[in-house]
């Protein structure tokens, strides 16, 4: 079957994929577009969270992973997103994934082929009708390589991490920059190296830097390009 087409031969719902480092505001952006289409949405690093916090929870050693273990846990997950929330488990899960120690294991078993594979349907299934922004690491790469627009959003480490201080001090964690700023150049550096879908541009992607725009701006950059590609 073509990445493109349903079964029967009917187009499946348009993508718009959204990749990029950590803290560049993909997540964001990814649901102002969605919001402003009205359609779907997938969080993909979100189900990266949610593994590594259930393997932490699990007391699963990350320094020297087993990859059957971890992928049948990912594989295994059925994390419920309702109303801006997320339930795994049993239990409300939607701050416990945003701490940084979740958001460094989970970085650690996303270098895992398995673990990745198990992921794979997860992420196809949310391709709903009218539509899917999803937003992560290699949803234009590899996910949704048929995706409508791909657009790789990146700032600078500085404001990242000015960002992302900013996110955890409302969420009621403590931070400090220079520990986040280190651990951010870090991250890129993994994600970006890894063998298996590392972070880089989609063939064809939007390239954008959203170091000195605001989130309007940037949403509307997004969707001006999709509104031209509509036009052909
Ligand atoms: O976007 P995020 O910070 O919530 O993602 C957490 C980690 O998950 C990130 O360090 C890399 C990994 N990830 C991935 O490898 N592929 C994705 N599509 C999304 C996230």
């Amino acid at each position: 079957m073509d990445a493109g087409t349903a079964g029967a031969g009917a187009p499946l719902p348009a993508v718009i994929a959204i990749d990029g480092p950590t803290a560049s505001g993909k997540g964001t952006i990814a649901q102002r577009v969605a919001e402003r289409l009205g359609w779907h949405y997938l969080d993909s690093g979100a189900l990266y969270r949610l593994a590594a916090l259930r393997a932490l929870r699990a007391g699963l050693p990350l320094d020297v992973p087993d990859a059957a273990v971890l992928a049948a846990l990912a594989g295994g997950m059925a994390p419920v997103f309702e109303g801006g929330r997320i339930r795994m488990d049993g239990d409300d899960v939607t701050d416990a994934i945003r701490a940084e120690a979740v958001g460094d294991a989970a970085s650690r078993i996303a270098g895992l082929p398995a673990v990745r594979a198990a992921l794979v349907d997860l992420q196809r299934r949310a391709r709903r009708a009218p539509g899917l922004v999803a937003d992560g690491r290699d949803m234009g790469t590899v996910i949704f390589p048929d995706a409508a627009l791909k657009v790789f959003l990146t700032a600078s480490a500085e404001s990242r991490a000015e960002r992302r201080y900013k996110q955890l001090i409302e969420k009621g964690f403590s931070a400090n920059i220079a520990d986040l700023l280190r651990d951010l150049r870090a991250r890129d550096a993994r994600d970006s190296s890894r063998a298996e879908a590392p972070l880089k541009p989609a063939e064809g992607a939007l390239v954008l830097d959203s170091t000195h725009l605001s989130v309007d701006e940037t949403t509307q950059v997004v969707l001006d390009a999709y509104g031209r590609l509509r036009q052909g």
